[in-house]
């Protein structure tokens, strides 16, 4: 059987506005094996989150996905809410930087927990009570059975954080996606949070998708990279030889004078690159990426440059790799 867990296939996002289309996410092809942590990163507005709300069937209701992501072989675009609703409790989970964007303030946490055990997997409330408690000790909640009965504005942050990760967890996803999911947290409930990720990818070879702005982050979890731009993965590679050899002038800004990138501090923040991101409703007809690259030739600013297999077989959006690698 093949291990891939997701394929995604010529995946576009375009959210219709007064002002006319906005092409958030173009093209995207890539996929994603079990126990494979995939790194996402880019600027503010590159359509990170957009990629994956698309292919979890959450996007904003002016939003359209057309291409294709199938998760263990079936095709998730198109699929009715329902049919995504029943996937989403079984095969694949989001995490959010905000908790609360999956937890429901008005229901105690055991209740939360269990009725997702009860609703997809069809077990009886007395087993799902005991399979959520479980849970939650295994995501490190402290004396989880006093707090079982709480509600979610009883837990600190870094516990409500670990309650949505138990509960994207109950089902035992195949892919688990987290969309920052540290960002709001204080170093060492990170490190925590970071440590129970790599212990679902070795023990239980869950697919990991991992959004985030903190290239230490990358390091300390993900196996490979997509580097994003505008919209588009300018760079797809091994986070080993993205940080040791990054081969697109833009992955290049983003690491270069990033000090440590073993390290858990916050200098590992994604540095900003002079310029501004393009407006993604008036793209430069070339490369996206050109007016603020250093190597721009002519041919730059006429042809968008495909996504290239280097002899690595890394890939780069660049027409000028091998002269800027
Ligand atoms: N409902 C919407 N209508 C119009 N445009 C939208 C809508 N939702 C998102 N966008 C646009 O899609 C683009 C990509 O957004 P996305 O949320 O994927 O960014 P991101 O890379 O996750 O950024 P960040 O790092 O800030 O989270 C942005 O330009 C955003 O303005
Ligand atoms: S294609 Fe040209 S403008 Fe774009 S990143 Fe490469 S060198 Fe720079
Ligand atoms: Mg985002």
């Amino acid at each position: 059987m093949s291990d891939i867990i997701l394929e995604v296939k010529d995946l576009s996002v375009t959210f219709s506005t007064p002002e006319g289309p906005v092409n958030a996410v173009n093209n995207m092809n890539f996929t994603i094996k079990a126990g494979e942590a995939l790194g996402v990163v880019g600027e503010s507005g590159s359509g990170k989150s957009q990629t994956f709300l698309a292919i979890m069937g959450l996007l904003a209701s002016n939003g359209k996905t057309t291409g294709s992501a199938k998760l263990l072989g079936r095709e998730l675009i198109g699929l009715s809410a329902d049919e995504l609703n029943k996937i989403r409790g079984q095969s694949m989970s989001m995490i959010f930087q905000d908790p609360m964007t999956s937890l429901n303030p008005y229901l105690k946490v055991s209740k939360q927990l269990t009725e997702v055990l009860v609703l997809h997997k069809g077990m009886g409330e007395q087993a799902a009570r005991a399979e959520a408690l479980s849970m939650l000790e295994k995501v490190g909640i402290p004396e989880a059975k006093k707090r079982f009965d709480m509600y979610p504005h009883e837990f600190s942050g870094g516990m409500r954080q670990r309650v949505m990760i138990a509960m994207a967890l109950l089902c035992e996803p195949a892919l688990l996606i987290a969309d920052e999911p540290t960002t709001a947290l204080d170093v060492t409930i990170q490190a925590q949070i970071l440590d129970l990720m790599r212990k679902l990818k070795s023990e239980f070879n869950t697919a990991i998708v991992m959004i985030t702005h903190d290239l230490g982050v990358v390091a300390g979890l993900c196996d490979t990279l997509n580097v994003m731009y505008a919209g588009r993965i300018v760079e797809r590679s091994s986070v080993d030889e993205v940080f040791s050899a990054p081969r697109h002038p833009y992955s290049q800004g983003l690491l270069a004078s990033t000090p440590r990138l073993d390290e858990k501090t916050h200098d590992n923040e994604l540095v900003t690159i002079p310029g501004q991101p393009p407006n993604l409703q008036r793209l430069p007809q070339g490369c996206a990426f050109a007016p603020r690259c250093a190597h721009v030739k002519d041919r730059c600013l006429c042809e968008r440059p495909p996504l290239f297999e280097t002899p690595s077989g890394s890939h780069s959006a660049c027409y000028r790799e091998e002269e800027v690698a």
